[in-house]
């Protein structure tokens, strides 16, 4: 096992769904009287055949729809649930935040807590004493470290709960989704307290819907579907293939669009994003270099009646309020012409909108004629992206853009 800290092997995990019991006293009776009960059950594979192998000290994101198996993998690997079949085997004591409140024990206060999770993690008394300032501090649950868990907020729960996952120094450290539950102020300190613990030479395994946190934070990622490893490899290449498959609505023929104005003598007749490698996307991040291809076909003209073209996308977001115009005419791009073409493509470098669904308003003017004009053409989904390179990003509603800024302290100088 060398360096290899998790080596997962062909392991899978069979849900019953309709069989409400887990309970072990249920499953004795029924196999007792020789029935599984009058409900039906059925069989349902969370994950299957998923191998990988996660070395000493990486990083690894693992991203999916809902329903991927994001949890129920983490699940097996921190050996809350057994697999069906397949072999796990770690080398390094493990953490783990999964749901909110696992690990807590509800009766207890939240200083036992974390003496029980120490002890757990086959920590001594005193080297979690010597943790315990830390814990509190970070949790910022103080005042209700000698009340019982069980009176928490799942806010604070998540909050203590991250704070013991992070600091009782495990040598693997295993987080679903904890991002999404506490505030902003806390995401950003839990994404720190992250950073710190890989880059001291620990694995983490996090589970984030959140792309710039997993791209700031991870190298490696591994793309769940449908219980299956998709791809794996470099996280940027795993979030990539990720968007491009996360909305199907990419391609849309515009041809079944009656409500066009305009001679149509040049007219659009589908949209796709692709990135700086040509490849179709179905979303675009935030920070993101890409390209809008505008197909278009010309039935009532040839090429060389075609002198100029004027075009002009107007983006709206998700109430119909204009946020941006692009214009050939703006760039001093207007093609004069042309000859044979079937796209006109935009490249836009470094998207500044923040996450979102956008719709894009396409026109065109042939030798100043209005030549097509489709209001909403197309709609896309802006995802969060690390348009920062901190893996930060602002709190949600600060606005509708993302402006790259500098900050610096001087001082004036005062001449005598
Ligand atoms: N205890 C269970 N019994 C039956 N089915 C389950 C159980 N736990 C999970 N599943 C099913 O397994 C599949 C994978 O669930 P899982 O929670 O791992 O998804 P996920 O990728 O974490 O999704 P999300 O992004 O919504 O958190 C889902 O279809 C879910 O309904
Ligand atoms: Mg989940």
């Amino acid at each position: 096992m060398s360096n290899v800290a998790i080596s997962v092997e062909n392991i899978s995990k069979r849900y019953s769904i309709g069989d409400t019991s887990s309970g072990s006293l249920q499953d004795a009776f029924r196999s007792l009287v020789g029935r599984r009960g009058a409900q039906k059950t059925e069989e349902f594979w969370a994950l299957k055949d998923i191998s990988f192998e996660v070395k000493q000290g990486e990083a690894i994101g693992i991203i999916g729809k809902n329903g991927a198996g994001k949890s129920t993998l983490l699940k097996v690997l921190s050996r809350i649930t057994e697999p069906t079949t397949g072999r796990i085997e770690i080398d390094g004591r493990v953490s783990s935040l999964l749901e909110v409140g696992t690990g807590f024990h509800p009766e207890l206060t939240g200083r036992e807590n974390v003496f029980l999770n120490g002890t757990i993690l086959g920590m001594s008394r005193d080297e979690i004493k010597a943790k315990f300032d830390e814990i509190v501090d970070f949790s910022g649950v103080e005042k209700f470290l000698d009340t019982p868990v069980k009176r928490y907020s799942s806010g604070m729960k998540v909050r203590l709960a991250f704070a013991v996952a992070a600091h009782l120094e495990p040598e693997i450290l295993i987080i679903d989704e904890v991002l999404a539950v506490g505030d902003a102020e806390f995401q950003k300190k839990c994404l720190g307290k992250m950073q710190d613990v890989a880059g001291e030479g620990r694995t983490v395994l996090f589970v984030s819907h959140n792309m710039a946190a997993v791209s700031h934070l991870c190298k490696g990622g591994i793309f769940l579907n449908n219980g299956s490893v998709k791809i794996a490899g470099d996280i940027n290449h795993v979030i990539d293939h990720y968007l491009q498959e996360s909305i199907s609505a990419a391609d849309i023929s515009l041809n079944s669009r009656k409500d066009r104005k305009g001679t149509q003598m040049l007219r659009f007749s589908s949209i796709e994003i692709l990135d700086i490698e040509q490849r179709k996307l179905s979303s675009v991040m935030s920070g993101q270099n890409f390209t809008l291809k505008l197909k278009t076909e010309s039935h009532r003209a040839s090429f060389n009646d075609i002198r100029s073209i004027k075009v002009s996308v107007g983006i709206n977001d998700s109430k119909d309020n204009r946020v941006s115009y692009l214009s050939n005419e703006i760039t001093d791009q207007v093609f004069m012409n042309p000859g044979k073409f079937d796209s006109i493509d935009i490249a836009i470098p470094k998207l500044s909108l923040q996450p979102g669904t956008y719709s894009l308003t396409l026109f065109c003017k042939v030798n100043n004629e209005i030549s097509d004009w489709i209001q909403n053409a197309f709609y896309f989904k802006v995802e969060p992206g690390d348009f920062y390179s901190t893996g930060k990003l602002p709190p949600d509603n600060q606005g509708a853009f993302y402006l790259d800024h500098t900050f610096s302290l001087s001082e004036n100088v005062v001449f005598e």
